[in-house]
């Protein structure tokens, strides 16, 4: 039976990676080699939000470390973004996937995955309070942003938001921003299925769209 996520209260990042390691709130940890927390300084400015680990990362208990994640490194690149001051993470952190023979079938995570996750991902905002997070994909950016939320018509596009369990406008003692910002991009993975004679455009769109998160930020 599936439980809540047991999100401890006033948790930094290793006790909120800890805790999630065993947890049972949704059916995928059992097939899943691991939980796949996010990474990243507690001090990063900038939150990218992608579906759900792969194959890859579920091996790895990494985000983002497969294909998919090192052309989002380039682009990362490419837009003078450095990864090291950002901190990755997943709208669902368990890969769910078909076992077909030797291979694992990724399978997109359903609305009851997607909440079951949620807490874990406004405890990892709350400890962050980003300035700016960029969702990857249309999962992550209708989780966040609205079920109704189009990648094609408005990604790119910096969107003033209050990050799940915050109020808005809330100002912090230590002078965090009061003001979090969100934009949508194409999911990489996404890039990496583009025709070979489109794919670089679809790339350089993506970096156009790093460029306006990067631009804010400076
Ligand atoms: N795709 C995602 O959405 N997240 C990962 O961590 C890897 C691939």
């Amino acid at each position: 039976m599936s439980e809540t996520a047991p999100v401890p209260h006033d948790a930094g990042l290793p006790q909120l990676r800890e805790a999630a390691a065993g947890c049972h709130a949704c059916e995928l940890w059992e097939p899943a080699t691991q939980t796949v927390f996010g990474e990243g300084p507690e001090t990063a400015r900038i939150v990218f939000v992608g579906e759900q680990p792969g194959d890859s990362e579920d091996r790895a208990g990494e985000p983002f470390v497969g294909p998919s994640g090192k052309l989002l490194d380039r682009a990362l690149e490419a837009a003078r973004i450095d990864r090291r001051d950002a901190y990755v993470t997943n709208a669902v952190k368990h890969f769910r996937f078909t076992p077909t023979g030797k291979r694992r079938i990724h399978q997109s995570p359903g609305a009851e995955h997607l909440h079951a996750c949620r807490p874990w991902l406004a405890a990892e905002f709350a400890v962050l309070q980003p300035e700016v997070v960029v969702c990857l994909g249309a999962v992550a950016a209708k989780a966040l942003i609205s079920p109704s939320f189009r990648i094609t018509r408005e990604r790119g596009q910096l969107l003033p938001w209050t990050p799940p369990g915050t109020t808005p406008g809330e100002d912090d003692e230590d002078g965090a921003p009061a003001q979090t910002w969100v934009l949508a991009t194409t999911h990489p993975s996404a890039v990496l299925r583009t025709p070979e004679e489109d794919r670089a455009a679809a790339f350089d769109a993506m970096v156009a769209d790093l460029r306006v998160v990067a631009t804010a930020l400076a």
